[in-house]
């Protein structure tokens, strides 16, 4: 397991959003509803910098600010066209205090 820290919890409050680099990627950690989640932020339709799309907090749905796919957060499954396959996503965990961000 390679955990990379992101922030203090306090730090990645309900309806936040944190982008991290990892290596040669970008990762957007997000606190929606109080969990945590992962993805690349990369879109699998056109490589748009998907996690600076508007995000609806009550759903975990963001969209692509390129071309509008919006794309699930929790699993990195697109929900509409014209992405159709899904985007990497990363597990989060809780640790010393930390959110971390597992990119192994
Ligand atoms: S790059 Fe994201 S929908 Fe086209």
């Amino acid at each position: 397991m390679a955990l990379i820290d992101v922030c203090p919890v306090d730090e990645l409050q309900p309806g936040s959003m944190k982008l991290v680099p990892v290596g040669p990627l970008t990762v957007g950690v997000y606190n929606c509803n109080g969990e945590y989640f992962a993805i690349e932020d990369r879109c699998s339709h056109d490589d748009g910098p998907l996690c600076e799309g508007e995000w609806d907090r009550d759903t975990c749905v963001v969209v692509c600010p390129r071309h509008g796919s919006n794309f699930d957060i929790r699993s990195g499954v697109p929900l509409t066209l014209p992405a159709f396959e899904p985007v990497d996503t990363f597990a989060v965990v809780v640790e010393d205090g930390y959110v971390k961000v597992d990119v192994s």
